[in-house]
C-alpha cells in the first residue's frame, strides 16, 4: 500500500532530501509512483514534483531534492487503487490556486459522489483518484483554518486514509489525519515527521506517537499537538521504538507472510466495502447492464495456483447462488486445449500480479474466441487489467511474500461480490436474500480476526508435524477448494509433499498411501456433507491416519472421530472458505517456520510466474 512521509525542522535542513530519504525507507511496500511537495520559504508558496516509475526518478528529476528549497514538506509513494500508474495520478495532489497539497494512503469509499458535487461547483479535476476529491474538499471548505477544515472533511468522508497536508497560508506546519490506514508522529528535538510506517524515521527519531482513528495531528519543528474530529485537544503518550529497520519493515513480524495474512481483515473490508451502497452489491467497473448479464449462457474461470483455487470456490457460490453453468480451468491447460467459446460466454482471469504468463495468453486466446472477459487483478495497471475488457481489482495492497494470503482472500471476496451481483440480475435472489448474504459479508473481517487469535494453536499443532514427509488434505464441494489452497500453503513454503483430494475420491486409489500416522486435514464446513465427510474421517482412522479436522462451531459431533479439530465461526456455507483457510494458512507458515525455512521467499518459486 502507498506510503507517506513528511518533515518539518528548524534551521538550514532541507526537507527534500530527509523525505527522499524516508521514503527509500518504505519501498519495500510496494508502489508504482512517487512524489513530494515543499513549502518554499522564498517564494511562499508550494512547490512540488512527481514521477512514474522507482523513487530514484524522483530523486534524479530534483537533482537529489535540492531543486525543491524549504524545511517543510510532505512524500508519497503511490501504490494504485483508482487510477493508473502516471504522474497525473501520483501524489502530491494540490487545489488549483496551489495552497493546499495532500498525500494519502487508503480508498476513499464516497469519493465518485463528492467529485461530482464538486464538479457541479465548479471543480476540475485533473487525475482520476479518490485522493484528489481529498484536496479539492479541503480547498472547498477552507476558511483560513486548517484544524475546522480538516474536521469538516472527515465528517464527510467514508473509507479508509492516512493523510498528510500543507497549507500554504501556514508555513512550517504539517497536518495529519487518520481514518483506518496506519499514520505515526515522529517527534525530535527540533524536527517533527509523519510517516505511514516506523522504519521511514527511525533514522531521525524513536520517539513516536501512533495516531488513532479520526485524531488530527499538528506538526511545527518544535511540537507535536493532536486533536479528536471535535477539535479537542488529546493528549498522547509516545513510544520508545526498539526495532531495528528490518524488523521495522515487517511491522515488528517476523516475515511479510505472517503481516499479510494479519492484514487480511483491512484487505477484506477494502475490497467489499466499496462495493457495497444502499443495501446491494454494485460493481461499476463490471459495465454490464442486469440484460447482459442475463445474456450470459456460460462463465470460465481461469487461472493458476492459489488464484486458481479462489476460481474453484468461486463456481461453486456462483453455480450455487446464479446458476449460471461455470467451467473452471488452468490457464496452462486452458490456452492449448482448443476451449470451446460461443457467443454469450464470459471468461474471468484472476491473477494477483496480472502479469501471470498462462493467465495472460488465456485471456488473449478467450479474446481471440470472441469471449467477454474479466479480470479479478490485484496490480493496478498489470497487463491483464489493461488486456481484459473490464477489470475487478482487488485491495488487498501489494503482497510482498511468495505465498499469497491476503490477495487470496479478496479473489474470494471478488467473485462472492460478482456471485450476488450475478444472481440478483437474473432474478435468482430477492433483495431479503442479498441483504442477509451481505451481512454474512460484511462478518467477514472481523471473523477472521477472531481466527487470528488462535494462532499460537495452531502453532503447537505444527510443531508436532515438522518432520511429516506427507500431509493429504480432503473436503468435499467448498471444503475441497478450500483443501486444495491448504494444501499449496503448505507444500509451497514448507516443502512437505502435501496432495489435496475430494473426500470421496480417495477410496479411488489414493487410500493406499494412508498408514500409520498419516496426517490428514479433513475440511467439513459444508452442512449438507458433513455426515459423507464425518464417514471419509473413519475410513482414514482406520487405516492409522491422524486426523486434523477444520470445521464450523457447533460440529461438534467431529470430536468423536477426529484426532485435532479446529474450529471457525459461523458463516454462510458458501463464504466458509474465507474463514477455513486461516487455520491452513497458519499451519503451513509454522510448519515452514518449525522447519527453518525462508516463508518469505521459498526455494525455485517467483512472486509471479512471468515465463511460461
Ligand atoms: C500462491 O501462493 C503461489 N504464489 C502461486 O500459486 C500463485 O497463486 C500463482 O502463481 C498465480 O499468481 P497470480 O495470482 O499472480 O496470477
Amino acid at each position: 500500500m502507498c506510503g507517506i512521509v513528511g518533515y518539518t525542522g528548524s534551521g538550514a535542513k532541507q526537507a527534500a532530501p530527509i523525505l527522499l530519504d524516508s521514503l527509500s525507507k518504505l519501498e519495500y511496500r510496494g508502489y508504482d509512483s512517487a512524489g513530494m511537495a515543499v513549502y518554499d520559504d522564498e517564494t511562499k508558496s508550494i512547490q512540488f514534483q512527481k514521477t512514474v516509475g522507482r523513487l530514484k526518478g524522483l530523486y534524479d528529476r530534483t537533482h537529489g531534492g535540492a531543486d525543491l528549497k524549504g524545511t517543510c514538506g510532505i512524500g508519497h509513494t503511490r501504490w494504485a487503487t483508482h487510477g493508473e500508474p502516471t504522474e497525473v495520478n501520483a501524489h502530491p495532489h494540490l487545489n488549483s490556486k496551489q495552497t493546499i497539497a495532500v498525500v494519502h494512503n487508503g480508498i476513499i469509499e464516497n469519493y465518485l459522489r463528492w467529485r461530482k458535487r464538486l464538479q457541479d461547483k465548479g471543480y476540475i479535476f485533473k487525475s482520476d483518484t479518490d485522493t484528489e476529491v481529498i484536496v479539492q474538499m479541503l480547498d472547498y471548505y477552507y476558511d483560513g483554518d486548517p484544524l475546522k477544515t480538516i474536521t469538516t472533511v472527515m465528517q464527510r468522508l467514508e473509507g479508509s486514509y492516512a493523510l498528510g497536508i500543507l497549507f500554504s497560508d501556514h508555513a512550517g506546519e504539517i497536518y495529519a489525519a487518520r481514518k483506518d490506514s496506519p499514520l505515526i508522529v515522529g517527534k525530535a528535538d527540533d524536527a517533527a515527521f509523519i510517516a505511514s510506517d516506523v522504519p521511514a524515521i527511525l533514522s531521525y527519531t524513536r520517539n513516536v506517537y501512533y495516531m488513532e482513528n479520526e485524531e488530527v495531528a499538528r506538526l511545527t519543528p518544535g511540537a507535536v499537538e493532536f486533536f479528536n474530529i471535535d477539535e479537542e485537544p488529546v493528549q498522547k503518550e509516545a513510544v520508545t521504538v526498539s526495532w531495528d529497520i528490518h524488523a521495522a519493515e515487517k511491522g515488528g513480524y517476523e516475515y511479510f507472510m505472517l503481516k499479510e495474512i494479519h492484514e487480511e481483515p483491512k484487505a477484506v473490508s477494502d475490497t467489499l466495502n466499496p462495493r457495497i451502497r444502499d443495501g446491494h452489491v454494485v460493481i461499476d467497473e463490471l459495465n454490464m447492464t442486469d440484460e447482459e448479464i442475463r445474456g450470459i449462457h456460460k462463465l470460465f474461470i481461469v487461472a493458476c495456483g492459489s488464484a486458481y483455487h479462489a476460481g474453484v470456490t468461486g463456481k461453486y457460490v456462483m453455480e450455487g447462488l446464479a446458476r449460471i453453468p461455470v467451467e473452471v480451468d488452468i490457464a496452462s491447460e486452458f490456452r492449448y486445449r482448443d476451449p470451446i467459446i460461443e457467443e454469450g460466454d464470459y471468461v474471468i482471469i484472476i491473477s494477483q500480479s496480472g502479469e501471470t504468463a498462462d493467465s495472460l495468453a488465456a485471456l488473449r486466446e478467450a479474446k481471440k474466441r470472441g469471449a467477454r472477459t474479466l479480470g479479478i487483478i490485484n496490480v493496478v495497471g498489470s497487463s491483464i487489467a489493461r488486456e481484459a475488457d473490464n477489470v475487478m481489482y482487488t485491495w488487498a495492497g501489494p503482497e510482498i511474500a511468495v505465498a499469497t494470503t491476503k490477495a487470496y482472500q479478496t479473489q474470494l471476496i471478488a467473485m462472492y461480490l460478482l456471485s450476488i451481483r450475478f444472481a440478483k440480475a437474473r432474478g435468482k435472489i430477492d433483495d431479503a436474500q442479498e441483504k442477509a448474504l451481505i451481512d454474512d459479508l460484511k462478518a467477514l473481517p472481523e471473523q477472521i480476526r477472531m481466527q487470528l487469535a488462535s494462532k499460537a494453536d495452531i502453532q503447537k499443532f505444527a510443531n508436532r508435524y515438522l518432520a511429516a514427509e506427507h500431509v493429504f488434505f480432503i473436503g468435499r464441494g467448498i471444503d475441497y477448494a478450500i483443501s486444495l489452497e491448504g494444501s499449496l500453503k503448505l507444500k509451497e513454503i514448507s516443502y512437505v509433499h502435501s496432495e489435496a483430494y475430494p473426500a470421496g475420491e480417495l477410496k479411488h486409489g489414493t487410500i493406499s498411501l494412508i498408514e500409520d500416522g498419516r496426517l490428514v486435514v479433513a475440511v467439513l464446513t459444508q452442512p449438507n456433507l458433513i455426515k459423507k465427510e464425518i464417514s471419509n474421517i473413519v475410513e482414514v482412522k482406520s487405516r492409522g491416519a491422524f486426523v486434523m479436522a477444520v470445521t464450523t462451531v457447533g460440529n461438534t459431533e467431529v470430536e468423536k472421530t477426529a484426532d485435532y479439530v479446529v474450529y471457525v465461526p459461523k458463516t454462510n456455507p458458501y463464504f466458509v472458505n474465507s474463514l477455513a483457510v486461516v487455520p491452513l494458512q497458519l499451519f503451513g507458515y509454522y510448519v515452514a517456520i518449525g522447519r527453518g525455512l525462508d516463508v518469505d521467499k521459498p526455494r525455485n518459486l517467483a512472486k509471479s510466474v512471468t515465463v511460461e
